[in-house]
């Protein structure tokens, strides 16, 4: 019989892992609140429902044979009910886990991982004093709910400071102070983890971020071949000790300034952080659809497939580059706010052959800061790669008038 493979969330990482589900022969359905996400426009069973209807979730879950999930912030204990008669892969207690950055931070010191210094301030709580405590420079983040960068604010000075307890004071919520590490780079390592048990990791990932959303993904990472070791060990272990069963995405910091936290794990003068996990497919990871032979949505569907896994490697070029294009491209192309129906014009291409792949995810409003698709570039110099991911985000911001203007301009100047 055909498993039916149930996703929370329809976004783009539902519609990747949907594709890869789809190949090993599982049915998919999903569940997402937005009819016009890209996973509910692109597969066949969706439900359309809000992440807090249980009755609805409860019929979800009833009519697939295990459920995963794309998007990390369903109510946990909405969760714990659901799965006690249906697997939720990876479980709801990872989800809480990873879900809390109070609770992931106390989950690594207690497993021997290492982290930046952290204290949680409980709503209500006095962040004044626990500031007195902490100390600044740090960075304040909501416990809960945040994405590329929100809810977080770097604290400076006192007045940094006195700005955010007047916010707390009006809304009061969860707040947990960390170092502000001086990042050298960023990297993820991505770990696989069977239902028996058995682990699979990919190669790490350097991240570059811009305005705090991920910007650009090289592989491989530029830190020493000793460190990089270090950071797939550690995921390892993180993913081990956590009992995932499905993907467990760890993002790192990589310091050569020597960090307040003693847990740091130093090589080759570099200090190793872990800075979150994320028990499901990652935007980094989009690189390993082209750049290794089984991509990360490949593992995962393999995971909940029951399918024996295999460690993927890294194919093709030296060097490999994932850019998001995110909705500024569409608004800039086309200043319109309904841009993303006209979609975005790829004729750039004809100019940039190291560009190997171009994914859009069929959303249907451009959004400033919004991932609407992504490519992928491969080349054996990486300097070579940098300049190609931004001379050719660039040539696809220029606007769609003055595109044609160009060519319009370079036949007249041809007669
Ligand atoms: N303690 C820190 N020190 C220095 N930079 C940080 C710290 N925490 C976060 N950042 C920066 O902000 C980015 C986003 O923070 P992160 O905790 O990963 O939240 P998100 O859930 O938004 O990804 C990180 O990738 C990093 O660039
Ligand atoms: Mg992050």
């Amino acid at each position: 019989v055909t498993k039916r493979i149930g996703i929370l969330g329809g976004g783009q990482l539902g519609l990747l892992l949907a594709q890869s589900l789809v190949r090993l022969g599982c049915a998919v359905s999903i569940y997402e609140p937005d009819p016009e996400a890209p996973a509910c426009k692109q597969t066949n069973r969706a439900s359309n429902g809000s992440f807090t209807d249980q009755e609805k979730l409860e019929r979800f879950f009833a009519e697939c044979d295990l459920v995963t999930y794309e998007f990390e912030n369903v109510e946990s204990e909405l969760l714990f009910q659901l799965q006690r008669k249906k697997a939720l892969l990876p479980s709801a207690e990872i989800l809480s886990i990873t879900q809390n950055r109070g609770h992931e931070k106390s989950f690594m010191r207690k497993c021997g991982l290492p982290y930046p210094q952290f204290c949680v301030v409980e709503t209500g709580a006095s962040l004044e004093d626990a500031l007195a405590d902490f100390g600044l420079p740090c960075i304040a983040k909501t416990t809960s709910g945040g994405y590329d960068g929100k809810g977080q604010f770097l604290l400076e000075s006192v007045t940094d400071a006195q700005a955010l307890c007047d916010v707390l004071k009006k809304s009061p919520v969860e707040i947990i102070l960390e170092e502000k590490i001086e990042l050298d780079i960023e990297v993820s390592c991505i770990v696989g983890r069977s239902q028996n048990g058995e682990q699979v990791v990919f190669p790490v990932f350097e991240n570059r971020h811009r305005h705090h959303i991920l910007d650009l993904t090289l592989l491989p990472a530029t830190a020493p071949l000793r460190v990089l070791d270090k950071v797939m060990e550690l995921a390892a272990r993180a993913a081990h000790e956590l009992k995932v069963i499905g993907l467990l995405t760890v993002e790192f910091f990589l310091t050569r300034t020597a960090p307040q936290s003693r847990s740091a794990v130093e090589i080759d003068g570099f200090y190793i952080l872990i800075n979150e996990f994320a028990p499901r497919p990652h935007n980094s990871g989009h690189i390993t659809m082209k750049a290794c032979d089984l991509s990360q949505f490949d593992i995962l569907a393999r995971i909940l497939a029951d399918v024996p896994l295999r460690q993927p490697v890294m194919v093709g070029k030296d060097n490999y580059c994932m850019g998001n294009l995110l909705g500024d491209l569409w608004l800039s192309q086309n200043a319109s706010a309904r841009a993303a129906f006209e979609g975005l014009d790829l004729s750039a291409l004809v100019d940039f052959p190291e560009v190997v792949d171009v994914v859009i995810y069929g959303k249907t409003e451009a959004r400033p800061k919004r991932k609407m698709g992504h490519f992928i570039a491969a080349s054996d110099s990486l300097v070579h790669l940098i300049e190609v991911a931004d001379k050719f985000r660039a040539r696809l911001s220029v606007p769609r008038d003055a595109l044609s203007a160009e060519i319009v301009g370079g036949l007249k100047s041809n007669e």
